[in-house]
């Protein structure tokens, strides 16, 4: 298990053992505080976001800074060239594309499953990568050449440093970091695709090059590239695959969603619009992002010492805010550990906001996340079975977002 893999195992305990509470803790040598508390985490993340900066010296250290990393200024350029594009999206085409991938994935998953009585999570990163780059640059993932899996073993190694804070990191894993450079070297020269001159029309992926060309605030194609599929397409495989467990974990559920599901695809017309509408759909996924977060937390540091609800916090002190603890919250709904697809009052703290994170720092594709996953799931209920091949509870893997050590216990066979 990797350095960090523990750390998750860790916050599903602090959830029950502290449940709705803040603790002071040490994580991997650190002092950090854990934020359990729905309205802290407002306060942190969004109503004095200013005081607290990302803590992510990390993630910058291995991936080279990029719009996730960086703060200020930095941030503010890296923002402003790429967030039109994730907000104006064309909601249509990417609801067209997800359909083709996932039934592409569905058709992979269900000839896997003749063999093998796990989900292999590698179908669902090439769904949802080919999905991001082929809405985002008119690419198709399967003629660049790009290797995820290469991708996704630097970030395994990479996510080794996510709780060490400033300037601790080269102190304490100056030998592990020595491993690092041939992946980074690797990942790099594939992203290199990028730059060829024949691709086809993209106005982010020209934004990109040309911020990049001209060196403002040491933008790097390949550093935004990076991150870019990292953030957009790991994180959105690891929520499937979750979905795909509490599927299989909750048949009731699953029968009540495919028959949604059959429904809607055999309307005259399926759209966006009207997938949209089927609402427990939605509430699915939202269910799934609160139970199981593919980004269980995000770090900051104070700047300066505040007052949360229930302690002061001193200048410099590691915050760590745990959606897992804030999303299994008693004081919110009446059972947090069980999915319910019906119950809207928790909405507070419900998948759908929290899981995104809140604040200047929300995510930056929630909006082409949520369409695409709900779109996935669809499919996938029209196409598959999902059945449950062990009881025994979660070990986790954590590598930048929290999958399942081992991959699902979970056999995908054709209806
Ligand atoms: C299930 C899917 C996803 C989840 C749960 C998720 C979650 C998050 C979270 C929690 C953050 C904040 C991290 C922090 O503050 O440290 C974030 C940031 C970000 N995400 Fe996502 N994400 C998802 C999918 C996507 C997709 C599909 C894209 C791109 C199309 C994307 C692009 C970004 C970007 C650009 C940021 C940085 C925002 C900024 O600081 O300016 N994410 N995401």
């Amino acid at each position: 298990m990797s350095l960090s893999s523990g750390i998750c195992a860790q916050l599903y305990d602090f959830a029950r053992t502290h449940n709705g509470k803040n603790i002071s803790t040490t994580l991997n040598g650190v002092d950090v505080r854990i934020i359990q508390r729905h309205e802290d985490a407002d306060h942190i993340l969004r109503l004095n976001a200013t005081n607290y900066r990302k803590n992510m010296a990390w993630f910058r250290l291995v991936f080279g800074p990029s719009r996730f990393s960086e703060d200020g200024h930095a941030w503010q350029i890296r923002r402003d060239l790429t967030q039109s594009y994730f907000n104006k999206f064309d909601r249509e085409k990417t609801f067209q594309l997800a359909r083709h991938y996932a039934t592409q994935a569905v058709a992979a998953l269900t000839e896997a499953g003749s063999t093998s009585d796990r989900i292999d999570d590698a179908i669902l990163r090439t769904m949802t990568a080919s999905v991001l780059v082929d809405n985002f640059f008119n690419i198709k993932l399967n003629t660049t050449g790009i290797d995820l899996s290469v991708l996704a073993t630097f970030m395994e190694a990479g996510s080794d440093y996510s709780f060490v804070p400033q300037g601790k990191t080269t102190d304490l894993y100056r030998s592990r970091l020595q491993q690092l450079p041939e992946l980074r070297r690797k990942v790099l020269h594939q992203l290199g695709y990028f730059r060829s001159a024949d691709l086809p029309h993209s106005p982010l992926l020209q934004d990109l090059l040309a911020a990049d060309q001209r060196n403002t605030d040491r933008v790097v194609l390949e550093h935004e590239l990076m991150t870019f599929m990292a953030a957009g397409a790991e994180t959105s495989a690891a929520t499937m695959s979750w979905a795909c467990y509490l599927l299989a974990l909750y048949p009731d559920i699953q029968d009540q969603l495919r028959g949604l599901s059959q429904q809607f695809w055999h309307s005259p017309q399926p759209s966006w619009k009207s997938l949209s509408s089927v609402t427990p759909l939605a509430r699915f996924i939202s269910e799934a992002l609160r139970l199981f977060p593919p980004t269980p937390i995000v770090a900051r540091y104070a700047i300066e010492e505040d007052q949360l609800s229930d302690n002061p916090v001193q200048a410099g002190q590691n915050i760590m805010v745990s959606f897992i603890g804030i999303q299994h919250d008693k004081r919110l709904r009446d059972d947090p550990w069980l999915p319910n697809i019906t119950d809207t009052r928790a909405q507070v703290a419900s998948g759908d906001t929290m899981a995104f994170s809140i604040g200047p720092r929300v995510c930056g594709g929630k909006q082409f996340a949520l369409l695409e996953m709900i779109t996935f799931l669809s499919i996938f209920l029209t196409r598959a079975r999902f059945e449950l091949t062990s009881d025994e509870p979660p070990a986790y893997l954590w590598k930048s977002q929290m999958l399942r050590l081992g991959g699902q216990p979970v056999r995908v066979t054709e209806l």
